[in-house]
Order: C-alpha cells, then sequence, then structure tokens
C-alpha cells in the first residue's frame, strides 16, 4: 500500500522515479507526485489519479535534479487528490511515506500551535512539519531527521529530502519495507526489489526500526538504538520483464496464463520430477507439531482454508485457520509445540506480519508460504517455502493463489510420511498428480469460450452466489472473491450444505449460482443442492467433470454444465481455481471495468 522510490543519482532523476513509479502502481493508484533537489531549491510534481496524470503532468512543467523521491498513493487519511498527494513539502524538507503515523492527530494540534501551517488532511505531513521544526530549532539535518523518528508512532517507510543536504537522503524503516540499491556511482531506494530491478541487484534491506542515510556512493546504516550497524547486501536477480503486459491485453490475463509455467517450476522446486520424492529445502519436524495454525489474508486465507482439509485428512494432523486480522486480536491460546504457518504473496501485509511475530513470541514454530524472496515474513519465519510464481502485478492474486496450493500440498505430503500415516505408494500417486498439474492447467485454460459463455450470464447479475463442498467450499469463496474484486458484482461462496440456512431465500431468475461440484466424496451432495436451486427457479451454473456431468444428465438436471478434467483430492481446488479466475475476468471484460487496478483495492496491504 503506498509504494516509494528514490535515486541518488550522477544523471537526472525525475524520468526514472516515474518510471520506478510504474513497477509500484500495484501498490497504489489514487495519486502520485514526484520532487528533486537541485542547487539548493526543492521542485515538486504531483497530480491525482494514476500515473499517466503524473506523466502529462511532468510533461508539461518538467523538473530537474539529479536527487530525487517519488510516491505512489493509496489513500488512507485524506481523499485522493493532489493537495494529499505525496511528497509533502515544506520550504526546507520533502518527505514521502508508506504506512501510517497513528499520533498525528496530537503531533498535528502542537505544530499549529507553534505556527506550521497545514495544507493536507494526510497524517505524512507531520513529518514534514516536525523535521521542519527541528530544523527551525537550529538542529543540524541528521539530528532533526533522527530526533523527529522519536516522536512517531505507527508504522512507516519515510525518504526525506533536507533542502541544505545536497547529494543526501535521509530514509527510515519501521513496519512497512524498504530496500536500498547499489548502481555504478548511484544509489537507490524502493519499497520492494522490484522498483529497483532494472537499475542493480545489489540491495541491502533495513531491519524494522533502522534509518539511514545515503549519498550516491555510499549508506550509512543506524538501528532502533543509533548504534551504527552494517546490513549485509545481497544479489538479488528480478526479471523486470514481469512488469510488462508480454502481448496481453491485461497483467491478471497474462498471470493467469502464466500458470503451468510457475506451478511446474514451484512442485519441481519441491518434488523431484524423475524420482517423484520429494525435496523440500528445510526439513520440518511434523511429529514435534501437535497442531498447525495457519494465518493469513485475502486470496492467501483461501490457501489456508483448502490446506485444513489436505493436512486433516491426508496428514492427520489438526488446523486451525484465521484470518491474519482477526487472530490478532483473539489472544488464542496457542498450544506447546503447536506451529504457525503463513501465507502471503508478498511477505508483507501488515496483519500477517504482526501475526507471525505474536505467533513467535507464543513460541510456536513459525514457517512461511512466501512469493517474494527476502521479503519480511521470509526473513522472519523459522521455515520458509518459497512459491515460484514471480512477481504478480495483477492486483487480484491468481498464479500466486496456485502456486501457495502447490507448496501447501507439498507440505502436507511431507507431513504425511513423515507422520507415518501415507505409504510410499500413495505418496508416490499424490507426487504424479501434483507434477502433472501444469498440463492440466493447460488444458484448462484452451477452453476460454466455456468461460467466456458464462460470464454472459453473469454479466447483467447484481449478485452471485458460488457453492461448494470440502475443498471447493474455499475455492467457491475464491471465485466470488475474485468476482467481486474487478467486477464489481456482489458475490457470495458458501457451503453448499449450508445454502438451506439462509442465501436459498435470495435464489430468483436474477442471482446466478455457480456450482463447483468435482468427483469426490462431496459430489453427491453438492449436485443435491445444486437440484435445490433449479427447484427454486434459480439460474445455475455447474463446474464438474465427466462423472458430474453422467448424474446431471441421467438426473435430468437443468443446468448449464462447464466440464472439467477428472481431478483428485489434492489438485481438485488447484485445477477448480483457474477457470474462476478466468470467469471474473471475462465478466468484468464485459463489464468494463478496470482489471488490473481495480477501484479502492491495493495489492500489498501495509496498513492495518
Ligand atoms: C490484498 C491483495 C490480495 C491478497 C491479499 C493478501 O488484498 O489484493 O490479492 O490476497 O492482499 O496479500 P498477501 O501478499 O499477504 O498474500
Amino acid at each position: 500500500m503506498c509504494g516509494i522510490v528514490g535515486i541518488l543519482g550522477n544523471k537526472p532523476v525525475a524520468q526514472r522515479l516515474i518510471d520506478g513509479l510504474k513497477r509500484l502502481e500495484y501498490r497504489g493508484y489514487d495519486s502520485a507526485g514526484i520532487a528533486t533537489l537541485e542547487s539548493g531549491l526543492l521542485h515538486v510534481c504531483r497530480a491525482q489519479g494514476k500515473l499517466v496524470a503524473l506523466q502529462s503532468a511532468f510533461d508539461s512543467s518538467p523538473i530537474i535534479g539529479n536527487l530525487g523521491i517519488g510516491h505512489t498513493r493509496w489513500a488512507t487519511h485524506g481523499v485522493p487528490s493532489e493537495v494529499n498527494a505525496h511528497p509533502h513539502v515544506s520550504s526546507k524538507v520533502a518527505v514521502v511515506h508508506n504506512g501510517i503515523i497513528e499520533n498525528y492527530a496530537h503531533l498535528k494540534e502542537a505544530l499549529i500551535k507553534k505556527g506550521h501551517a497545514f495544507v493536507s488532511q494526510t497524517d505524512t505531513e507531520v513529518v514534514t512539519h516536525t523535521i521542519t521544526d527541528y530544523l527551525n530549532q537550529g538542529l543540524s539535518p541528521f539530528d532533526a531527521f533522527k530526533a523527529s523518528l522519536k516522536d512517531f508512532h505507527g508504522a512507516y517507510a519515510l525518504a526525506i529530502l533536507i533542502k541544505d543536504t545536497p547529494d543526501t537522503l535521509f530514509v527510515a524503516r519501521r513496519g512497512s519495507p524498504l530496500v536500498v540499491g547499489f548502481g555504478d556511482g548511484e544509489t537507490y531506494i524502493g519499497s520492494d526489489a522490484l522498483v529497483l530491478a532494472p537499475w542493480t541487484k545489489q540491495l541491502c534491506y533495513l531491519e524494522e526500526g533502522d534509518y539511514a542515510i545515503l549519498t550516491p556512493e555510499k549508506a550509512m546504516f543506524y538501528n532502533e538504538y543509533g548504534q551504527s550497524v552494517d546490513r549485509p547486501i545481497k544479489t538479488i536477480s528480478i526479471n523486470a520483464d514481469a512488469v510488462t503486459k508480454g502481448g496481453y491485453d491485461h497483467f491478471m490475463l497474462k498471470e493467469i496464463f502464466e500458470q503451468p509455467t510457475a506451478v511446474k517450476e514451484t512442485v519441481e522446486s519441491l518434488i523431484d520430477p524423475v524420482s517423484e520424492r520429494l525435496k523440500l529445502p528445510v526439513d520440518v519436524d511434523w511429529n514435534a507439531i501437535t497442531k498447525i495454525t495457519m494465518v493469513a489474508c485475502g486470496t492467501s486465507y483461501f490457501s489456508t482454508a483448502v490446506a485444513k482439509y489436505w493436512f486433516e485428512m491426508i496428514a492427520k494432523l489438526p488446523v486451525e485457520v484465521d484470518i491474519a486480522s482477526e487472530f490478532r486480536y483473539r489472544e488464542s491460546p496457542l498450544p506447546k509445540g503447536g506451529a504457525a504457518l503463513f501465507i502471503s504473496q508478498s511477505g508483507e501485509t501488515i496483519d500477517t506480519l504482526e501475526a507471525m511475530k505474536q505467533a513467535k513470541e507464543m513460541d510456536q514454530t513459525t514457517i512461511v508460504v512466501v512469493n517474494v524472496p527476502e521479503s519480511s515474513m521470509d526473513r522472519l519465519a523459522d521455515y520458509s517455502f518459497h512459491t515460484k510464481a514471480g512477481p504478480e502485478i495483477g492486483v487480484a492474486s491468481t498464479k500466486a493463489f496456485t502456486c501457495q496450493l502447490a507448496v501447501l500440498a507439498t507440505l502436507c505430503l511431507d507431513a504425511a510420511i513423515k507422520r507415518g500415516v501415507l505409504s510410499d505408494v500413495e505418496a508416490k500417486e499424490y507426487a504424479q498428480q501434483l507434477l502433472n498439474l501444469p498440463n492440466e492447467i493447460y488444458g484448462i485454460l484452451q477452453k476460454e469460450s466455456d468461460y467466456q459463455q458464462v460470464a454472459e450470464t453473469l454479466k447483467p447479475a447484481r449478485d452471485a452466489l458460488y457453492l461448494g463442498r470440502g475443498t471447493s467450499f474455499p475455492i467457491a469463496m475464491e471465485g466470488a472473491l475474485k468476482l467481486k474484486e474487478i467486477s464489481y458484482i456482489h458475490a457470495e461462496g458458501y457451503a453448499a450444505g449450508e445454502m438451506k440456512h439462509g442465501p436459498i431465500a435470495l435464489i430468483d431468475q436474477l442471482m446466478p449460482v455457480i456450482v463447483l461440484a468435482p468427483f469426490d466424496k462431496w459430489m453427491v451432495k453438492t449436485l443435491s443442492n445444486l437440484q435445490e436451486v433449479i427447484a427454486r427457479g434459480g439460474i445455475a451454473i455447474c463446474f464438474t467433470d465427466r462423472i458430474g456431468r453422467e448424474h446431471i444428465q441421467k438426473d435430468q438436471i437443468p443446468t448449464q454444465i462447464v466440464e472439467m478434467p477428472m481431478t483428485h483430492l489434492m489438485t481438485a481446488p488447484i485445477l477448480y481455481a483457474v477457470p474462476m479466475q478466468l470467469l471474473s475476468y471475462y465478466t468484468a471484460l464485459l463489464r468494463g471495468t478496470d482489471v488490473d487496478q481495480p477501484r479502492n483495492l491495493a495489492k500489498s496491504v501495509t496498513v492495518e
């Protein structure tokens, strides 16, 4: 949420800052801005709305300078507008900020009494005035910056230009991510490694509470106690091409179609395709674990909900799943010897990260399944497993989700084998099914016209209901979330058996019902629920397989069918997730909504 970038360059930076913001736009697109410091003057260019607006403001009124900062905003305090856009500037200071200064109202009141005039409704503007105030008191720029950090409560990644310090950038991190990159006579900062990818691979992550002073040649780091510290420089290679649409109309479509490759790379990083045996990078002692608590947000939460079925049914390990923002304040007593497993695409979602810290304090073994190496969660967890989805830019998560499920399925097999509840033969069968997933996904992707047809049914709807049982229930919820996110149709995912306790009252010709019914131990019961929909005059579309089709035809259920391949307990939720993605994509296209940047959303949620 909000992205920041900075360049201490040996050539003009303004256009490069805007280019960098393009790679960060997935973090927010309510407004954007840049500021430069040149010959003792601060120059600012800001615009409300997406980056194209900033680009045209810059084109008509360019700013110059070899030192600058940039920001793309997801609004928290104050409406999306130019005046609330970062950088926030005084006569002496320019600030970009990701996070929330929670005590801003109190600080603002005190600063106003001292004569500071505020122009925006943001929390961030207090940072600008606090530093300016310390400078006015005669503190040196570095001391003013340091002193101000003690005043701020909440979360921040900050990058600050101070008028009297040419060639210097002040940065700080608490709660929100910040990375420093080193190039040839240039230094960079950014919210993630992706923004720096075309400029450098030499990266250094600020630790929690760190602050730093940067020049084009070097960086000096300090920990939260003000001690000078060394932070290791790591070589991180990210393909900057991931931030192009590669011939597709949208990032989301590109990422949906990348799934055969992404899932293949993920599965084959954990299962040897020749021996069909597991080869996990770290050895978790599942026998020492009595219960797993799985915690995540958004789409990642639905992968925990699928994994609960797998771990309980196959590995015989009890699992509790929770939404991170609820888990954090529920004061759940976690068992001795428990493990807490966190799932996150970004590795930065603040609620999940804070939940992980809490679990650590409660002596849980912490495990993370994460897509961004070196992200905060990756570095904090006891055990880390990587999805190999590559950068995901579309706000609606697609390939990261199926890769998360592939990792969780493999971890479940590892647990089941080590706990002695799965024979070698059974383990091999499951491994083969996972290794075959990329082919199956590829086949599903070829049936675009089927999903386009169902999208025509969804297009005029105001509401939609998604039903499933067992591992299809979380996929029903994920399907509903996808539809809500990008087409703005209200949708609910429900346990099919629970429909009769409420949603059945809503059934009519205006609310399409999507039924997920792979052949499994729940299928016959799900098809009975489908009958209940039809009996009440509802419109239903059933995603099922050959056996499901035969049942539907035998029972003469008048429903539209989308035929899927035959699946298994571990592959069904992964494969059925794919048509749900395409269904929402084509529905959004028909409704003309912004697929990659849906209103009000952001991809990386670093505020609570
Ligand atoms: C946001 C994104 C979702 C994502 C969720 C959790 O809501 O739009 O796509 O599932 O955050 O993010 P994480 O990075 O922790 O998986």
